[in-house]
């Protein structure tokens, strides 16, 4: 049975009184720009009204959920991402075991500093996959100009969202010797015939998930247990999600049966994992993260049995601590 513990606090106060060595893998959604998520930010996004969020353009009708904007952040703002970023990889590179990965999704936008920030504070940049879709950012016109330019747009459209990986540097040596000593060092591939690919298609998330939980970043189910599967390659080890939003992440890692720890910051986001997690590992228990090519909508289930699904119905399918 998988052991979930959950934490409402800032994760880097809870990080720093962990024991050395002690977490195998990091999947997290960070807040990408660092100011979206901070307190007045959030009450002006909950608000519906100024700010960094922004409601994106109402399409055939259907109102679509709020997307922070990082092209106004100011220069002292995208200095602070770098250091953010050093100061959180600092207190987490004790706490990891050697080779163990780290998931951090982010924004093509501020994706340098993001890695340059985790790379000062030693770790090892091996890339990232990215995670194809269909986003709704950039791509548009110059502004109030749109009519005198029609064929320009200003960004690229985003089709892509990169999920950067990090490596703590392995400290025996050979890969092999540390998978043997630590369990970390190297990815679990999809399957023996297939690597991890460092492209996922992955659509938008999927209705049936967003009726779960209402977190403007909500990230799918199906990307995030291909991810965390990833994570332990000896199959053994916790993961961590420090920024764990709806709980999404421990959702995924519940139904791979791998143990996770979820930091969440914000009262009301905490007040809701539990039953949120418990919805979610509901969703697709067949689908393991262990294939690409799954056409979840073919295996949900109906929509009413997941809206009234209780937690007490599911107190055998974790343990909280
Ligand atoms: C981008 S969201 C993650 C959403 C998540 N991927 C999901 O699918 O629900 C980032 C979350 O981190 C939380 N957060 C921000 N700063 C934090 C901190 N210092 N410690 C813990 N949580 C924090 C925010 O409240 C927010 O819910």
């Amino acid at each position: 049975m998988a052991i979930i513990e959950l934490h409402q606090q800032s994760c880097f106060d809870w990080i720093k009184e962990q024991p050395a060595n002690s977490i195998e893998g990091v999947c997290t959604d960070p807040p990408f720009g660092i100011v979206e998520f901070l307190p007045h930010e959030m009450e002006k996004m909950r608000k519906g009204k100024g700010g960094v969020w922004r409601l994106p353009p109402t399409i055939g009708g259907s109102k679509r959920s709020p997307l922070p904007r990082f092209t106004t952040l100011t220069e002292k703002e995208l200095a602070h991402v770098h250091y953010y970023f050093k100061e959180f990889g600092k207190c987490l590179l004790p706490v990891l075991t050697p080779g163990a990965h780290v998931f951090l999704a982010g924004t093509p936008m501020l994706q340098h500093l993001v890695q340059r920030g985790m790379a000062d504070a030693g770790f090892e940049v091996r890339g990232a996959v990215m995670r194809l879709y269909r986003g709704f950012r950039g791509g548009d016109r110059p502004k109030l100009a749109e009519k005198e330019f029609p064929d320009l747009c200003v960004t690229p459209r985003g089709t892509y969202e990169p999920w950067m990986l990090f490596r703590k540097p392995i400290e025996e040596r050979t890969v092999a010797i540390n998978l043997r000593k630590w369990g970390t060092g190297a990815l679990r591939r999809i399957n023996t015939n297939q690597p991890l690919p460092d492209t996922l298609q992955s659509g938008k998330t999927p209705k049936i998930e967003e009726e779960i939980s209402n977190h403007p970043t909500l990230k799918p189910q199906q990307l995030l247990r291909i991810l965390c599967r990833s994570l332990l390659p000896m199959n053994r080890g916790t993961i961590l999600d420090p920024f764990c939003g709806s709980g999404s992440t421990i959702a995924a890692c519940n139904v791979l049966g791998y143990d996770s720890i979820g930091i969440e910051i914000d009262n009301i986001y905490f007040s809701t994992l539990k039953n949120n997690i418990s919805k979610f590992s509901a969703l697709y228990p067949q689908f393991k993260g262990d294939s690409l090519d799954v056409d979840l909508s073919q295996i949900a289930p109906k929509l009413r049995k997941i809206r009234n699904l209780q937690i007490d119905l599911l107190q055998g399918a974790a343990d909280y601590t």
